[in-house]
């Protein structure tokens, strides 16, 4: 199940200009028709890509440059689960904020407090069952549908492998549907929860992602274009700053709270 916000239902003041510049992103990255020919971007290599509809060429594409993603940064208590929770279950009147959550693709909260929050298994999982629900990617529940899709997501194997459960489940589907009409984001809150443990702490075999901030890190370069990563945390830190410096051209956006 995915991790939700525990400030669901409270009310909600002020902030529009964040919610402004997160519309912002999604505009440019829902920019213009798209340039004739293959849908740009590699593929990752964790074998064959699962079977489903091929990418469409009548959707849009970002303009150059569009920024990848939004990072939410300020200390503790500065309001940064509020506004993803806000993202998410809008209370306020205000149109943008209202709007929002419609482009909604799925959500994850991590919590210092809530070890289940911090798994790697957890987090692929939370993604594959909002990504197959939410009803934004006709086709993404019958990518997942191949056997070998589900063996990476089996509760031991996801956890042993995250990597190639996140490529083969989140990815790889994600890349061979067709794109929404409007760019859509992936919300993941205080994603630089867990990065401070130290590596006894972290179960992963040695190479392997220990936190979500570093399994997205490592995988940054192969989201679709028409997605749009937005993240909070206190601080940023080794993953998180290579999570959001994804090319000279087209890096994140930091939105100091
Ligand atoms: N714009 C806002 N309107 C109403 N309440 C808010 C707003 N911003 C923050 N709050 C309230 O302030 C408290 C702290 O906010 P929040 O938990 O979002 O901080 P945080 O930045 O996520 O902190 P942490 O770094 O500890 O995760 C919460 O009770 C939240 O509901
Ligand atoms: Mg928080």
């Amino acid at each position: 199940m995915a991790q939700t916000s525990l400030l669901q239902g409270k009310r909600f003041y002020c902030r529009d200009w964040v919610f402004h510049k997160i519309q912002h992103c999604l505009q440019e990255k829902t920019a213009g028709p798209p340039p004739p020919g293959p849908a740009p971007g590699p593929a990752p290599s964790a074998g064959p890509p699962p079977t489903g509809p091929p990418p469409s060429s009548s959707t849009s594409t970002p303009k150059p440059g569009a920024p990848w993603g939004v990072l939410l940064v300020g200390g503790p208590g500065s309001g940064k689960t509020a506004v993803a929770t806000e993202l998410l279950w809008p209370t306020s009147p205000q149109s943008t904020q209202r709007g929002l959550h419609r482009h909604a693709l799925a959500f994850h909260f991590c919590r210092a407090d809530d070890a289940h929050t911090l798994s790697l298994g957890g987090f692929v999982r939370g993604l594959v069952a909002q990504l197959g629900s939410g009803g934004l990617l006709p086709g993404y529940e019958e990518a997942v549908r191949e056997p070998e899709v589900q063996s990476a997501l089996q509760p031991g194997e996801c956890e042993r492998n995250p990597s190639d459960a996140f490529k083969r489940c989140v990815l790889l589907p994600l890349l061979s549907v067709r794109p929404p009409q409007q760019a859509v984001f992936l919300l993941v809150d205080s994603v630089d929860e867990g990065c401070q443990l130290g590596d006894k702490e972290h179960k992963s075999p040695p190479g392997s992602p220990r936190t979500i901030a570093e399994l997205l890190a490592s995988h940054h370069e192969f989201f679709p274009p028409w997605l749009l990563l937005v993240c909070s945390a206190r601080r940023q830190n080794k993953a998180i700053t290579k999570l959001f410096t994804v090319s000279s051209v087209s890096s994140g956006d930091l939105v100091k709270l």
